[in-house]
């Protein structure tokens, strides 16, 4: 299995372009299951979860079709409705084909997607929010089994949490239902209203996209549509600390700097300068050292758990404490021990954990765990004096596209390396 190797202790400098959002793109692919035509997209990232979303849908008997950035799906005869365990295991978005598969067909059976390293995340609030749009769901032998003979009825769903994918799902199957479907307390990650825009594109009649309440008319059908994916703000994120991190200097393009304000302004409480502009962002240094600055993860437009193990890296590079608290999931800190091995002072109590900078990180050979700290480590390193190799590099492959390419174009030391 690959590894990659940095050498740390370069300051970056240069120009980063952030691809399409991933964490938008599944549930953009997912949606083109709620009609038979075709649907186009741009932007679309080169990740090892596109690969996946598209095995799945192929599987189910959709047409898919990439070139480059480009990427188009027909799923115009749809003879299998069964999401299998062998791609929902790989990755736990893959629940999102129940919403528009139930819409459209009238039945869906999705394995169950079990565990996560990141928590045990379930999915009762998808299938509750299903059951309220009249659809019966019977779990067994590790399967969700869900039918709605004569079609989804629209109803109204207050989600006890935010939850995005839940959002999304409901946000898909409502689309669909007969009359009017209303979500209370939905997520409105900008990734929700990438997908809102691609449905309305559709013909789906949905008001209230950017808030908490989505009020959705039921259509009979959808039709095709063109659409470019939204860009990744937790790409540009980590990017953005990979500049300060290595107290470099980075412009970051084609992406909205509004859609990780949360994390610029940290930033910017810590030290580091920002320089916004409207499809654009420059991070750098100014005189001063960094200083640690408390994060907490909340649902947008708060501070993205996403991007919590990348900060840390960040905060282990300052001067003084910094507290990090995350909300949403439990047991999403495995990247400390991690950190703690290149040299970290961090102690985890709870949700909380307490950050001391250190006057310097020292390279080291590392477990990645999941994608965002898979990432964090690499930041880490891209700090460190010495050699990093961070070992299952398939994390990394699932959230970012060309990742060693484009820090190496910065001037990082990094390189995909085999095992020896
Ligand atoms: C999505 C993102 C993931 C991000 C997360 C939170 C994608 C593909 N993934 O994951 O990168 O970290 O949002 O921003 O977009 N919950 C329940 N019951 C449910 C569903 C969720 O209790 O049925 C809980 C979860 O355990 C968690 C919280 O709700 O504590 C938020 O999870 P959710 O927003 O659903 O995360 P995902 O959509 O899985």
């Amino acid at each position: 299995m690959d590894r990659i190797r940095v050498v740390g202790g370069r300051p970056l400098n240069g120009q980063i372009a952030i691809s399409g959002a991933k964490n938008a793109a599944l549930p953009l692919l997912a949606a083109t299951l709620l009609t038979g035509d075709k649907i186009s997209f741009t932007n679309m990232p080169g990740l090892a979860d596109i690969k996946t979303m598209s095995a799945l849908l192929e599987q189910h008997g959709a047409e898919v079709e990439r070139e480059g950035d480009f990427l188009s799906v027909k799923a115009e005869e749809i003879p299998n409705t069964v999401a299998p365990y062998d791609l929902v295991r790989r990755m736990r978005a893959s629940i999102l084909v129940l919403g528009p598969l139930l819409a459209r067909f009238g039945n869906a059976v999705v394995s169950l997607p079990g565990g996560c390293a990141i928590g045990t995340r379930p999915v009762d609030l998808h299938l509750k929010g299903l059951e309220a749009l009249g659809a019966k769901i019977e779990l067994g032998r590790g399967y969700i089994h869900a039918s709605a003979e004569g079609g989804l009825i629209g109803g109204e769903i207050d989600f006890p949490v935010v939850s995005v994918g839940a959002t999304e799902n409901l946000l898909m199957a409502a689309a669909l239902a007969k009359g009017e479907s209303k979500l209370v307390n939905a997520a409105r990650e900008p990734e929700i209203v990438d997908l809102a825009n691609l449905l309305v594109a559709m013909g789906a009649q949905i008001e209230g996209i950017g808030t908490d309440v989505l009020t959705v008319q039921g259509v009979d059908q959808l039709h095709g549509a063109e659409h470019s994916v939204v860009a990744d703000r937790i790409e540009a994120g980590t990017y953005a600390i990979a500049a300060a991190i290595t107290r470099g200097e980075i412009e970051l393009t084609k992406v909205d700097p509004t859609l990780f304000d949360s994390l610029l302004d940290l930033m910017e409480k810590a030290g580091v300068v920002v320089d916004r502009g409207t499809d654009s962002v420059k991070i750098s240094c100014g005189e001063m050292d960094l200083v640690g600055a408390d994060a907490i993860t909340d649902p947008y437009p708060g501070f993205p758990t996403d991007l919590q193990a990348q900060y840390m890296a960040l905060m282990c590079t300052a001067k003084g404490a910094a507290m990090v608290t995350e909300t949403i999931f439990e047991n999403r800190y495995m990247h400390v021990p991690e950190l703690s091995r290149m040299g970290a002072d961090i102690n985890v109590h709870g949700a909380s954990a307490m950050v001391r900078g250190v006057d310097i990180l020292y390279g080291a050979e590392v477990m990645a765990t999941d994608l965002r700290a898979s990432s964090s480590l690499v930041l880490a390193g891209l700090a460190a004096e010495g050699e990093t190799l961070v070992n299952r590099v398939y994390h990394l492959d699932r959230g970012y596209e060309r990742l060693e390419e484009k820090l190496a174009a910065c001037g990082a030391e990094i390189a995909r390396v085999p095992e020896e």
